[in-house]
Protein backbone atom coordinates (compact mmCIF):
# COMPACT_ATOMS: atom_id res chain seq x y z
CA UNK A 1 0.00 0.00 0.00
CA UNK A 2 1.68 3.78 -0.71
CA UNK A 3 1.95 6.04 2.22
CA UNK A 4 -0.60 9.16 1.89
CA UNK A 5 0.24 12.31 0.70
CA UNK A 6 1.46 13.67 4.13
CA UNK A 7 3.28 10.10 4.72
CA UNK A 8 5.32 10.94 1.68
CA UNK A 9 7.19 13.81 2.85
CA UNK A 10 10.26 12.06 4.31
CA UNK A 11 12.78 12.49 1.99
CA UNK A 12 13.54 8.56 2.66
CA UNK A 13 10.04 6.85 2.17
CA UNK A 14 11.17 4.49 -0.43
CA UNK A 15 12.41 2.18 1.93
CA UNK A 16 10.34 2.32 5.08
CA UNK A 17 6.41 1.91 4.32
CA UNK A 18 3.71 3.77 6.57
CA UNK A 19 3.02 6.38 8.78
CA UNK A 20 5.44 7.07 11.00
CA UNK A 21 4.79 7.15 15.40
CA UNK A 22 4.17 10.60 16.94
CA UNK A 23 7.61 9.64 19.09
CA UNK A 24 9.41 8.96 16.23
CA UNK A 25 8.62 12.48 14.39
CA UNK A 26 9.21 14.32 18.10
CA UNK A 27 12.39 12.74 19.11
CA UNK A 28 13.92 12.89 15.65
CA UNK A 29 13.29 16.68 14.72
CA UNK A 30 15.87 19.09 15.08
CA UNK A 31 14.19 22.20 13.14
CA UNK A 32 13.32 23.56 16.38
CA UNK A 33 16.97 24.18 16.38
CA UNK A 34 18.20 23.93 13.10
CA UNK A 35 16.32 26.51 11.35
CA UNK A 36 19.07 29.01 12.83
CA UNK A 37 21.15 28.00 9.84
CA UNK A 38 18.73 28.61 6.93
CA UNK A 39 21.06 31.50 5.46
CA UNK A 40 24.26 28.88 5.40
CA UNK A 41 22.29 26.24 4.22
CA UNK A 42 20.41 27.68 1.20
CA UNK A 43 24.32 28.99 0.73
CA UNK A 44 25.17 25.43 0.10
CA UNK A 45 22.85 24.46 -2.23
CA UNK A 46 23.70 27.12 -4.58
CA UNK A 47 27.39 26.24 -4.39
CA UNK A 48 26.55 22.50 -4.86
CA UNK A 49 24.02 23.00 -7.80
CA UNK A 50 26.65 25.36 -9.69
CA UNK A 51 28.87 22.28 -9.01
CA UNK A 52 26.14 20.21 -10.31
CA UNK A 53 25.98 22.30 -13.37
CA UNK A 54 30.01 22.38 -14.16
CA UNK A 55 29.64 18.67 -13.97
CA UNK A 56 26.74 18.47 -16.48
CA UNK A 57 24.10 17.63 -14.12
CA UNK A 58 21.98 20.35 -14.36
CA UNK A 59 21.39 22.42 -17.53
CA UNK A 60 21.87 26.02 -17.19
CA UNK A 61 18.02 26.59 -17.29
CA UNK A 62 17.99 24.05 -14.44
CA UNK A 63 20.58 26.34 -12.14
CA UNK A 64 19.01 29.67 -12.84
CA UNK A 65 15.01 28.03 -11.26
CA UNK A 66 17.19 26.53 -8.39
CA UNK A 67 18.68 29.37 -7.68
CA UNK A 68 15.85 32.19 -8.49
CA UNK A 69 13.62 29.67 -6.01
CA UNK A 70 16.04 28.94 -3.22
CA UNK A 71 16.41 33.14 -2.57
CA UNK A 72 12.33 33.24 -2.66
CA UNK A 73 12.25 30.29 0.00
CA UNK A 74 15.13 32.69 1.87
CA UNK A 75 12.91 35.33 1.67
CA UNK A 76 10.06 33.49 2.83
CA UNK A 77 11.80 32.47 5.75
CA UNK A 78 12.73 35.99 6.54
CA UNK A 79 9.51 37.37 6.50
CA UNK A 80 8.06 34.71 8.65
CA UNK A 81 5.90 32.92 5.76
CA UNK A 82 7.84 29.52 5.96
CA UNK A 83 6.21 26.98 7.61
CA UNK A 84 8.06 24.56 10.09
CA UNK A 85 6.74 21.21 10.56
CA UNK A 86 8.37 18.83 13.04
CA UNK A 87 7.55 15.60 10.38
CA UNK A 88 10.15 17.11 8.12
CA UNK A 89 12.97 16.84 10.50
CA UNK A 90 15.18 19.51 9.73
CA UNK A 91 15.81 22.61 8.11
CA UNK A 92 17.89 20.44 4.77
CA UNK A 93 14.38 18.71 4.28
CA UNK A 94 11.99 21.79 4.53
CA UNK A 95 14.40 24.01 2.03
CA UNK A 96 14.46 20.67 -0.75
CA UNK A 97 10.97 19.85 0.08
CA UNK A 98 9.55 24.08 -0.88
CA UNK A 99 12.21 23.53 -3.33
CA UNK A 100 10.14 20.92 -4.89
CA UNK A 101 6.65 22.54 -4.46
CA UNK A 102 8.24 25.32 -6.26
CA UNK A 103 9.65 24.03 -9.31
CA UNK A 104 8.64 20.64 -9.32
CA UNK A 105 10.96 17.95 -10.97
CA UNK A 106 14.11 20.38 -11.08
CA UNK A 107 14.21 20.09 -7.14
CA UNK A 108 14.28 17.06 -7.14
CA UNK A 109 18.06 16.92 -8.55
CA UNK A 110 19.62 19.21 -6.39
CA UNK A 111 20.85 16.36 -4.10
CA UNK A 112 22.01 14.63 -6.57
CA UNK A 113 25.85 13.78 -5.08
CA UNK A 114 24.97 14.83 -1.85
CA UNK A 115 23.52 14.22 1.68
CA UNK A 116 22.23 15.66 4.52
CA UNK A 117 25.46 14.64 6.39
CA UNK A 118 27.01 16.19 4.05
CA UNK A 119 25.03 19.47 4.13
CA UNK A 120 25.19 19.48 7.78
CA UNK A 121 28.94 19.71 8.03
CA UNK A 122 29.16 22.32 5.69
CA UNK A 123 26.67 24.65 7.54
CA UNK A 124 28.19 24.32 10.65
CA UNK A 125 31.53 24.89 9.19
CA UNK A 126 29.84 28.10 8.20
CA UNK A 127 28.31 28.83 10.89
CA UNK A 128 31.27 28.43 13.09
CA UNK A 129 33.01 30.61 11.06
CA UNK A 130 30.76 33.19 11.08
CA UNK A 131 29.95 33.04 14.89
CA UNK A 132 33.80 33.49 15.58
CA UNK A 133 33.94 36.60 13.44
CA UNK A 134 31.33 37.99 15.39
CA UNK A 135 32.50 36.99 19.22
CA UNK A 136 36.12 37.85 17.81
CA UNK A 137 34.79 41.82 17.29
CA UNK A 138 32.89 42.07 20.21
CA UNK A 139 36.03 40.86 22.53
CA UNK A 140 37.96 43.09 20.15
CA UNK A 141 35.47 45.84 21.66
CA UNK A 142 35.88 44.68 24.94
CA UNK A 143 39.41 45.13 24.56
CA UNK A 144 39.53 48.84 23.26
CA UNK A 145 36.60 49.40 26.42
CA UNK A 146 39.64 48.02 29.15
CA UNK A 147 42.45 49.94 27.44
CA UNK A 148 40.94 53.31 27.18
CA UNK A 149 39.52 52.80 30.75
CA UNK A 150 43.03 52.03 31.95
CA UNK A 151 44.84 54.91 30.35
CA UNK A 152 42.28 56.81 32.54
CA UNK A 153 43.15 55.40 35.71
CA UNK A 154 46.49 55.06 35.50
CA UNK A 155 46.91 57.64 38.54
CA UNK A 156 43.65 55.60 40.65
CA UNK A 157 45.28 53.31 43.89
CA UNK A 158 43.82 50.77 44.97
CA UNK A 159 44.52 47.37 46.94
CA UNK A 160 45.64 44.23 45.21
CA UNK A 161 44.34 40.87 46.76
CA UNK A 162 45.44 37.77 47.02
CA UNK A 163 43.11 35.38 48.80
CA UNK A 164 40.67 38.32 48.72
CA UNK A 165 42.47 39.90 51.54
CA UNK A 166 44.17 43.09 50.90
CA UNK A 167 47.94 42.60 49.60
CA UNK A 168 49.31 45.46 48.27
CA UNK A 169 48.44 48.99 46.43
CA UNK A 170 48.38 48.52 42.69
CA UNK A 171 47.16 51.06 39.97
CA UNK A 172 43.61 50.52 38.65
CA UNK A 173 45.60 50.36 35.49
CA UNK A 174 47.13 47.08 36.03
CA UNK A 175 44.14 45.72 37.36
CA UNK A 176 42.09 46.80 34.20
CA UNK A 177 44.75 45.45 31.90
CA UNK A 178 45.31 42.46 33.46
CA UNK A 179 41.56 41.40 32.19
CA UNK A 180 42.64 43.36 28.81
CA UNK A 181 45.22 40.72 28.05
CA UNK A 182 42.75 37.75 29.34
CA UNK A 183 40.38 38.95 26.61
CA UNK A 184 43.08 39.47 24.01
CA UNK A 185 44.08 35.32 24.34
CA UNK A 186 40.22 34.74 23.66
CA UNK A 187 40.13 37.02 20.46
CA UNK A 188 43.30 34.40 19.64
CA UNK A 189 41.45 31.20 20.85
CA UNK A 190 38.39 32.55 18.02
CA UNK A 191 40.73 32.76 15.55
CA UNK A 192 41.66 29.05 16.33
CA UNK A 193 38.45 27.64 15.74
CA UNK A 194 37.53 29.91 12.99
CA UNK A 195 40.83 28.37 10.99
CA UNK A 196 39.64 24.96 12.19
CA UNK A 197 36.06 25.44 10.35
CA UNK A 198 37.34 27.04 7.71
CA UNK A 199 37.95 23.47 5.38
CA UNK A 200 35.20 22.09 3.41
CA UNK A 201 33.51 19.18 4.00
CA UNK A 202 30.50 19.37 1.38
CA UNK A 203 31.27 17.13 -1.72
CA UNK A 204 31.89 14.22 0.55
CA UNK A 205 28.66 12.11 -0.09
CA UNK A 206 26.98 10.02 2.97
CA UNK A 207 30.71 9.89 3.84
CA UNK A 208 32.54 7.41 1.11
CA UNK A 209 32.22 9.89 -1.83
CA UNK A 210 30.04 9.79 -4.67
CA UNK A 211 29.96 8.33 -7.79
CA UNK A 212 29.94 11.68 -9.76
CA UNK A 213 32.59 13.07 -11.41
CA UNK A 214 32.09 16.23 -9.12
CA UNK A 215 34.46 19.61 -8.56
CA UNK A 216 35.07 20.50 -4.85
CA UNK A 217 37.22 23.15 -5.71
CA UNK A 218 34.88 25.06 -7.54
CA UNK A 219 32.73 24.08 -4.09
CA UNK A 220 35.35 25.68 -2.14
CA UNK A 221 36.17 28.48 -3.53
CA UNK A 222 32.46 29.35 -4.55
CA UNK A 223 31.99 29.23 -0.27
CA UNK A 224 35.85 30.83 0.26
CA UNK A 225 37.03 28.15 2.25
CA UNK A 226 40.79 27.58 2.70
CA UNK A 227 41.24 24.12 2.67
CA UNK A 228 39.34 21.07 1.88
CA UNK A 229 38.33 18.11 3.85
CA UNK A 230 41.26 14.97 2.15
CA UNK A 231 39.04 12.51 3.70
CA UNK A 232 35.47 11.89 3.26
CA UNK A 233 34.74 9.81 6.46
CA UNK A 234 36.19 12.72 8.55
CA UNK A 235 34.82 15.29 6.81
CA UNK A 236 31.08 14.13 7.67
CA UNK A 237 32.34 12.72 10.87
CA UNK A 238 34.65 15.28 12.60
CA UNK A 239 32.90 18.09 14.69
CA UNK A 240 36.42 19.65 16.00
CA UNK A 241 35.35 23.29 14.92
CA UNK A 242 32.37 23.45 16.53
CA UNK A 243 34.64 21.99 19.82
CA UNK A 244 37.25 24.43 19.35
CA UNK A 245 34.30 27.11 19.03
CA UNK A 246 32.66 26.03 22.76
CA UNK A 247 36.65 25.46 24.29
CA UNK A 248 37.23 29.58 22.74
CA UNK A 249 33.93 30.59 24.36
CA UNK A 250 33.63 29.28 27.60
CA UNK A 251 37.12 30.13 27.96
CA UNK A 252 35.80 33.83 27.42
CA UNK A 253 32.99 33.31 29.51
CA UNK A 254 35.27 32.10 32.13
CA UNK A 255 37.08 35.31 32.17
CA UNK A 256 33.99 37.50 31.78
CA UNK A 257 32.57 36.17 35.01
CA UNK A 258 35.65 36.57 36.90
CA UNK A 259 35.33 40.36 35.99
CA UNK A 260 32.07 39.91 36.62
CA UNK A 261 32.44 38.64 40.19
CA UNK A 262 34.55 41.55 41.09
CA UNK A 263 31.63 43.98 39.48
CA UNK A 264 29.40 42.25 42.46
CA UNK A 265 31.83 42.35 45.13
CA UNK A 266 33.44 46.02 43.98
CA UNK A 267 29.47 47.74 43.72
CA UNK A 268 28.22 46.17 47.54
CA UNK A 269 28.24 48.30 50.14
CA UNK A 270 31.53 46.64 51.52
CA UNK A 271 33.56 47.54 49.01
CA UNK A 272 32.16 50.48 47.51
CA UNK A 273 34.91 50.81 44.77
CA UNK A 274 32.33 51.49 42.04
CA UNK A 275 28.61 51.78 40.98
CA UNK A 276 26.60 51.13 38.03
CA UNK A 277 24.20 53.52 36.15
CA UNK A 278 20.88 52.62 37.42
CA UNK A 279 20.49 51.53 33.48
CA UNK A 280 22.69 48.74 33.63
CA UNK A 281 20.90 47.37 37.31
CA UNK A 282 17.69 46.03 38.81
CA UNK A 283 15.74 46.93 42.03
CA UNK A 284 13.98 44.57 44.06
CA UNK A 285 10.16 43.74 44.31
CA UNK A 286 10.02 43.64 48.02
CA UNK A 287 13.23 46.12 49.30
CA UNK A 288 12.59 49.59 48.33
CA UNK A 289 16.46 50.52 48.97
CA UNK A 290 18.33 47.72 46.68
CA UNK A 291 19.76 48.29 43.26
CA UNK A 292 21.18 45.15 42.19
CA UNK A 293 24.00 43.81 39.46
CA UNK A 294 22.25 41.55 37.95
CA UNK A 295 24.06 41.77 34.59
CA UNK A 296 26.89 40.82 36.20
CA UNK A 297 25.50 37.79 38.63
CA UNK A 298 24.03 36.41 35.40
CA UNK A 299 27.17 36.76 33.38
CA UNK A 300 28.36 34.74 36.56
CA UNK A 301 25.56 32.57 36.10
CA UNK A 302 25.13 32.04 32.38
CA UNK A 303 29.02 30.79 32.44
CA UNK A 304 28.46 27.40 33.57
CA UNK A 305 25.84 26.66 31.30
CA UNK A 306 28.66 28.24 28.58
CA UNK A 307 31.20 25.57 30.10
CA UNK A 308 28.93 22.69 30.24
CA UNK A 309 27.99 22.95 26.49
CA UNK A 310 32.20 22.09 25.70
CA UNK A 311 31.54 19.36 27.97
CA UNK A 312 27.85 18.13 25.99
CA UNK A 313 29.44 17.49 23.07
CA UNK A 314 32.87 16.15 24.23
CA UNK A 315 30.46 13.19 26.14
CA UNK A 316 28.42 13.28 22.73
CA UNK A 317 31.56 12.49 20.76
CA UNK A 318 33.66 9.97 22.97
CA UNK A 319 32.03 6.85 21.75
CA UNK A 320 30.84 7.54 18.44
CA UNK A 321 32.34 4.97 15.83
CA UNK A 322 33.07 6.46 12.38
CA UNK A 323 30.83 7.93 10.31
CA UNK A 324 27.83 9.69 10.66
CA UNK A 325 25.67 8.72 14.18
CA UNK A 326 22.09 10.65 15.01
CA UNK A 327 23.69 11.63 17.81
CA UNK A 328 25.84 14.19 15.88
CA UNK A 329 22.42 16.01 15.41
CA UNK A 330 22.35 16.90 19.22
CA UNK A 331 25.67 19.11 18.72
CA UNK A 332 22.99 21.97 17.94
CA UNK A 333 22.09 22.53 21.07
CA UNK A 334 25.33 23.55 22.83
CA UNK A 335 26.49 25.25 19.58
CA UNK A 336 23.56 27.73 19.26
CA UNK A 337 22.98 28.44 23.13
CA UNK A 338 27.10 29.11 23.49
CA UNK A 339 26.85 31.94 20.61
CA UNK A 340 23.85 33.61 21.62
CA UNK A 341 24.67 33.54 25.53
CA UNK A 342 28.06 34.65 24.83
CA UNK A 343 26.60 37.70 22.69
CA UNK A 344 24.30 38.30 25.07
CA UNK A 345 27.08 38.47 28.42
CA UNK A 346 29.67 40.05 26.10
CA UNK A 347 27.41 43.19 25.32
CA UNK A 348 26.64 43.70 28.99
CA UNK A 349 29.81 43.84 29.85
CA UNK A 350 30.80 46.26 27.47
CA UNK A 351 28.42 48.51 28.77
CA UNK A 352 29.23 48.04 32.51
CA UNK A 353 33.25 48.69 31.90
CA UNK A 354 32.36 51.42 29.65
CA UNK A 355 29.88 52.98 32.15
CA UNK A 356 31.49 52.14 35.86
CA UNK A 357 31.94 54.94 37.72
CA UNK A 358 35.49 54.38 39.72
CA UNK A 359 35.04 55.44 43.62
CA UNK A 360 38.95 56.62 44.51
CA UNK A 361 38.32 57.69 48.00
CA UNK A 362 36.85 54.34 48.97
CA UNK A 363 39.35 52.69 47.82
CA UNK A 364 42.12 54.71 49.48
CA UNK A 365 40.21 53.69 52.90
CA UNK A 366 40.73 50.29 51.99
CA UNK A 367 44.47 50.53 51.52
CA UNK A 368 45.34 52.28 54.62
CA UNK A 369 42.75 49.82 56.63
CA UNK A 370 44.58 46.52 54.71
CA UNK A 371 47.77 47.80 55.74
CA UNK A 372 49.05 47.35 51.97
CA UNK A 373 51.82 48.46 52.35
CA UNK A 374 53.75 46.20 55.11
CA UNK A 375 55.50 44.45 52.58
CA UNK A 376 56.94 47.91 51.15
CA UNK A 377 58.29 49.03 55.00
CA UNK A 378 60.18 45.01 55.62
CA UNK A 379 61.75 45.94 52.04
CA UNK A 380 62.58 49.00 53.18
CA UNK A 381 64.32 47.58 56.30
CA UNK A 382 66.20 45.61 53.91
CA UNK A 383 67.68 47.69 51.32
CA UNK A 384 68.19 50.41 53.85
CA UNK A 385 69.22 49.28 56.82
CA UNK A 386 70.67 46.19 55.83
CA UNK A 387 68.71 43.58 58.14
CA UNK A 388 67.74 40.73 56.53
CA UNK A 389 64.36 40.13 54.87
CA UNK A 390 63.06 37.58 57.56
CA UNK A 391 63.56 39.73 60.52
CA UNK A 392 62.48 42.46 58.79
CA UNK A 393 59.35 40.73 57.94
CA UNK A 394 59.29 40.07 61.96
CA UNK A 395 59.32 43.63 62.55
CA UNK A 396 56.87 44.89 60.87
CA UNK A 397 54.34 41.39 61.57
CA UNK A 398 54.79 43.10 65.22
CA UNK A 399 54.19 46.24 64.10
CA UNK A 400 50.99 45.65 62.18
CA UNK A 401 49.22 43.67 65.31
CA UNK A 402 50.29 46.68 67.42
CA UNK A 403 48.23 48.79 64.79
CA UNK A 404 45.19 46.00 65.50
CA UNK A 405 45.15 46.21 69.28
CA UNK A 406 45.79 50.15 69.27
CA UNK A 407 43.00 50.36 66.43
CA UNK A 408 45.13 52.39 64.38
CA UNK A 409 46.44 52.57 60.70
CA UNK A 410 50.59 52.22 59.85
CA UNK A 411 50.65 56.31 59.11
CA UNK A 412 49.50 57.27 62.44
CA UNK A 413 52.00 55.71 64.86
CA UNK A 414 54.37 58.17 66.56
CA UNK A 415 58.05 58.07 66.53
CA UNK A 416 57.92 56.18 70.38
CA UNK A 417 55.34 54.04 69.29
CA UNK A 418 57.52 52.80 66.04
CA UNK A 419 60.38 52.67 68.41
CA UNK A 420 58.72 50.62 70.80
CA UNK A 421 58.86 47.83 68.28
CA UNK A 422 62.11 48.32 67.00
CA UNK A 423 64.66 51.59 66.60
CA UNK A 424 65.28 50.77 62.91
CA UNK A 425 61.50 52.39 62.53
CA UNK A 426 62.27 55.24 64.54
CA UNK A 427 62.94 57.71 61.91
CA UNK A 428 60.66 59.82 60.42
CA UNK A 429 61.84 60.69 56.86
CA UNK A 430 62.69 56.56 56.83
CA UNK A 431 59.43 55.75 58.01
CA UNK A 432 57.14 57.97 55.83
CA UNK A 433 59.00 57.22 52.46
CA UNK A 434 58.67 53.53 53.49
CA UNK A 435 55.33 53.39 54.04
CA UNK A 436 53.82 56.01 51.62
CA UNK A 437 51.41 54.06 49.14
CA UNK A 438 52.16 55.99 45.75
CA UNK A 439 55.64 55.30 46.76
CA UNK A 440 55.10 51.87 47.42
CA UNK A 441 53.56 51.68 43.53
CA UNK A 442 56.47 53.52 42.31
CA UNK A 443 58.90 50.89 43.56
CA UNK A 444 57.45 48.48 41.38
CA UNK A 445 59.75 48.83 38.79
CA UNK A 446 59.67 45.44 36.85
CA UNK A 447 58.82 44.72 33.71
CA UNK A 448 54.93 44.41 33.87
CA UNK A 449 54.87 45.68 37.45
CA UNK A 450 52.58 48.89 38.58
CA UNK A 451 55.03 52.07 39.06
CA UNK A 452 53.87 54.68 36.63
CA UNK A 453 56.43 54.13 34.25
CA UNK A 454 55.81 50.61 33.67
CA UNK A 455 51.90 51.29 33.42
CA UNK A 456 52.61 53.39 30.76
CA UNK A 457 55.08 51.02 28.79
CA UNK A 458 51.62 48.32 29.20
CA UNK A 459 49.44 50.45 28.05
CA UNK A 460 51.64 51.32 24.87
CA UNK A 461 52.34 47.32 24.53
CA UNK A 462 48.49 46.97 24.98
CA UNK A 463 47.59 49.62 22.33
CA UNK A 464 50.35 47.27 19.76
CA UNK A 465 48.72 44.23 20.68
CA UNK A 466 45.42 45.32 19.86
CA UNK A 467 45.92 46.91 16.67
CA UNK A 468 47.78 43.60 15.40
CA UNK A 469 44.60 42.01 16.56
CA UNK A 470 42.20 44.10 14.86
CA UNK A 471 44.18 43.13 11.62
CA UNK A 472 43.48 39.64 11.72
CA UNK A 473 42.22 38.54 8.37
CA UNK A 474 38.44 36.68 9.68
CA UNK A 475 36.40 35.49 6.97
CA UNK A 476 33.74 37.51 7.63
CA UNK A 477 30.16 35.99 6.96
CA UNK A 478 28.74 36.61 3.37
CA UNK A 479 25.76 34.34 2.13
CA UNK A 480 24.61 36.66 -0.59
CA UNK A 481 24.95 34.62 -4.31
N1 LIG B 1 19.42 16.69 11.08
C1 LIG B 1 20.61 15.90 10.90
C2 LIG B 1 21.73 16.44 11.82
O1 LIG B 1 21.62 17.52 12.25
C3 LIG B 1 21.06 15.97 9.50
C4 LIG B 1 21.77 14.76 9.04
C5 LIG B 1 20.83 13.61 8.94
N2 LIG B 1 21.50 12.44 8.48
C6 LIG B 1 21.00 11.21 8.59
N3 LIG B 1 21.71 10.24 8.16
N4 LIG B 1 19.84 11.01 9.16
O2 LIG B 1 22.68 15.76 12.06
Amino acid sequence: MMPSSQETDQLWIGRTQGKLDDITISLSESISLDKEIYLQDIRGSVAHSRMLYKAGILTQNELQKIEKALRAIQKEIQQGKFIYEARLEDIHTHIEKRLVELIGETGKKLHTGRSRNDQVAVDTHLYIRSSCYSLGQEVLHLCSILLERAKGEIDTLLPGYTHLQIAQPIRLSHHLLAYFWCFLRDVQSFTVAAETSNCLPLGSGAFAGVNYQTDRDLLQTDLRFDSIYPNSMDAVSNRDHILDFLYAAAKCMTHSSRLAEEIVLWSSQEFSFLSLPDSLTTGSSIMPQKKNPDLAELIRGKTGRVQSNLQNLFVNLKSLPLAYNRDLQEDKLPMFDTNRQTLLCLQALQSMMEKAVYHRENMLVSLNKGFAVATDIADSLVKEKKIPFREAHHIVGKLVSYCITQKKQLNELTPKERLSISSYLKEDSFYQKASDLKESTEKKISYGGTSLSQQKKQIQEATRSLKKWKKYQWNPPNYSF
